[in-house]
């Protein structure tokens, strides 16, 4: 195995602590941007690997993104390298507090481009706070369906299906799902489908499935290979053809509090989420263009009618 480290200067601005980000509190260009979940309540899953990598590669992209940490043991967060004694404000702010805006709570991290909003302790108070707070399902929709600085939104949430993790359904467009190879990967999947109809149902009727992530995929392994074939029968085209390979790489990087992607650009797990983000990319610009047919459909039907 390839043991050089390969840091890309490219991507990493000097290693300052991180700092409120002049550019997204003057909120510069703002728009709506794309929101987007990484959730499955399954532990473990790569979830955060996920947040983690698919942020930076869209932030090397050129993209403007912002992570937003729902998570309390705050992995995302100390994966991008931002201290726990840093935090003075985080999404438990976004959730609850009215008055401040998402570009006001996000910090730089090292990568230019990306910005996050930390988890803290607080969050886990969240979840009980929630239960008789007013229209909890959709404080984190309130604060983020506005115009913001951001191209991407993307929210890493905890390993449940907890009012927290609705209230990211509730607030995206759509949802990554990432799902390991291994024997238990369909377990609870059902029920996350069955969540996300009732999401649909009662509060958020555009939240789609953007597409489900195959992770710490091991080739040599033949129940890798028969989950991925399992798993691709069972969604269908939803399977993003891009697959994460089970890489050590990628489990070292968040301790040096780097994006894989900086830590060894070259390993076949920063590769594969490059790969990733340009398939994102890709589906969304035929989700856009579909979106402005039906448009350009239903002004010609009325200017029919
Ligand atoms: N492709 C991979 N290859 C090797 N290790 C991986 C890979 N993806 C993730 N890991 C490691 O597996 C563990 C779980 O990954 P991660 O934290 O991303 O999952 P998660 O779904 O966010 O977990 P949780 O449900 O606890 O939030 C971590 O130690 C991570 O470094
Ligand atoms: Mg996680």
């Amino acid at each position: 195995m390839n043991s050089t480290k390969h840091t890309s200067k490219d991507l990493v601005k000097s290693p300052v602590a991180p700092s409120r980000d002049r550019d997204s509190m003057t909120g510069g260009g703002t728009k709506m941007p794309r929101l987007l979940a990484i959730a499955n309540q399954k532990g473990g899953v790569g979830k955060t690997t996920t947040a983690v990598n698919l942020a930076t590669a869209l932030a090397a992209v050129g993209k403007r993104v912002l992570l937003i940490d729902l998570d309390p043991q705050g992995n995302a967060t100390t994966g991008l390298g931002v201290k726990r004694s840093d935090i003075r404000k985080s999404a438990y702010d976004l959730l609850f507090d009215e008055a401040v805006d998402a570009a006001q709570l996000a910090v730089s991290t090292k990568v230019p481009g990306l910005f996050v909003i930390p988890s803290s302790m607080h969050l886990a108070g969240a979840e009980i706070e929630l239960v008789t707070a007013k229209r909890r399902e959709y404080k984190l929709r309130e604060a983020l369906r506005r115009p913001l600085p951001y191209d991407y939104i993307i929210t890493d949430c905890p390993p449940s299906l907890s009012l927290v993790t609705l209230n990211a359904l509730v607030a995206v467009d759509a949802i990554v799902v990432p799902l390991q190879c291994e024997f238990y990967a369909l377990e609870g999947l059902s029920h996350l489908v069955k969540t996300i109809e009732k999401v649909r149902q009662h509060f958020n009727p555009k939240l789609d499935i953007h597409g489900v992530l195959l992770t710490m995929f091991d080739p040599r392994n033949r129940l890798s290979t028969a989950v991925a074939d399992d798993v691709r029968e069972f969604f269908g085209e939803k399977v993003y053809q891009t697959v994460i390979p089970r890489n050590v790489r990628l489990s070292e990087a968040p301790s040096y509090g780097l994006p894989a992607i900086v830590y060894d650009m070259k390993c076949p797990g920063a590769q594969a989420y490059i790969h990733l983000a340009a398939e994102i990319i890709k589906r969304e610009k035929k989700i856009n263009e579909a979106a402005m047919l039906s448009q350009q459909g239903a002004v010609a039907m009325l200017e029919a009618g």
